[in-house]
């Protein structure tokens, strides 16, 4: 790396200033006390006198000073500081204690994300071994049980087998939902754009999840009737997760013989919003800010039948964003839930 040298003469310029006026006063008071006072060699003298010193004064602050404030930018360079690189080396101090004042706040900075994102992984560590633990002890359960004879017993063989491989299925379905969130989060998900129409993406993820739904004697359906098909432009097979992901909560948190209804409107002139609404449990106020986070679940216990991962919605947020879309919840306890978002309306 070549570095500019933004040279700065104001030092060597004020003190050779300095200098000469000393000594032409100095010698101003020789040649009058000598009575030989005369203008012409006083003018001499001083310019003489200032050019010497200029030169001199210069040559030395080159040498000395900015072989080192040379050295202070290489430094402060190594360390990477892309902001740094960029500007010609200066001597004027003030600067330069300004670019370090402004490299050690951008160090310190990334200190703190830095240590943020720390927190975030081992949080995140933390959460992946307890969501595995428990699918994985069910399934040692039953295969330890199953060894110590209960294999030998025809139908308790089955059936154990069937548990322990609902549990192998769970650690599939969250082992599939973190390897998608860690690819949201990476941003290494490249959206496959294309026109689609809505109405019928909503029907085909109403038809997959009527058995789920029927089992909770849940009614899945539209707020009317959409005759005609409503294009949006974005991933679909992305946008099916979303759909599915909320109407899977809605039935997971929904009450017995309750509804889900989806509806599409146009928001904008190129947006339309969908909604997911729902009479179910509804959640509190309190818990509203951290129902998009990464395994944040409202009932922790872990007792209810219902338990997810709590990646879900962290899912679904990660998805809109990448669509550069907005995702909205409107919710009250005991009454239901609204999970709404944008998409861009095909032209
Ligand atoms: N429609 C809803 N009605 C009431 N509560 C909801 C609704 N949707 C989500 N929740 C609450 O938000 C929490 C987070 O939802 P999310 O979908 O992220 O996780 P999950 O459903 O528990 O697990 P996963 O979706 O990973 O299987 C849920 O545990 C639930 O308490
Ligand atoms: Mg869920």
């Amino acid at each position: 790396m070549k570095t500019t040298i933004k040279k700065s003469y104001k030092f060597a310029v004020k003190t050779a200033f300095y200098i000469t006026l000393i000594n032409t006063v100095l010698i101003a008071a020789v040649l009058f006390v000598s009575k030989a006072f005369n203008v012409g060699i006083l003018l001499g003298f001083f310019t003489f006198c200032y050019i010497i010193s200029f030169l001199i004064i210069q040559y030395r602050v080159e040498r000395f000073i900015y072989r080192r404030v040379k050295k202070i930018y290489d430094d402060l360079t190594l360390l990477e500081s892309a902001s740094l690189r960029k500007q010609p080396i200066t001597t004027d101090m003030a600067t330069l204690t300004q670019e370090i004042d402004k490299f050690a706040k951008d160090k310190k900075l990334e200190i703190e994300t830095l240590k943020v994102r720390e927190e975030y992984r081992k949080e995140f560590l933390g959460n992946v071994s307890h969501e595995l633990k428990t699918p994985l002890f069910t399934v040692q359960g039953y295969v330890l049980t199953l060894l110590d004879g209960a294999m030998n017993n025809e139908k308790l063989r089955e059936k154990y087998l069937e548990r322990a491989n609902k549990g192998v299925e769970r650690l599939i379905y969250i082992v599939q939902d973190l390897d998608m969130i860690t690819k949201l989060e990476v941003g290494d998900l490249s959206l496959n754009i294309e026109t689609f129409d809505i109405v019928e993406l909503v029907a085909s993820v109403f038809d997959l999840l009527e058995m789920k739904s029927a089992k909770k004697k849940i009614t899945l359906t539209f707020d009317m009737v959409y005759p005609n098909p409503i294009l949006v432009k974005a991933d679909k097979e992305r946008i099916r997760q979303v759909l599915t992901n909320l109407v899977v909560n809605s039935i997971k948190y929904g009450r017995f013989k309750g509804t889900t209804e989806i509806s599409i409107e146009n928001l904008i002139k190129n947006k339309v919003i969908v909604r997911v609404t729902d009479n179910g449990e509804g959640i509190a106020k309190a818990n509203i800010p951290r129902l998009f986070e990464r395994f944040y679940r409202i009932d922790k216990s872990g007792s209810r039948k219902e338990g997810g991962s709590g990646l879900g919605l962290a899912i679904v947020k990660h998805i809109i964003e990448a669509h550069d879309e907005k995702i909205y919840i409107e919710s009250e306890l005991s009454v239901g839930s609204e999970f709404s978002f944008t998409l861009e309306k095909a032209q």
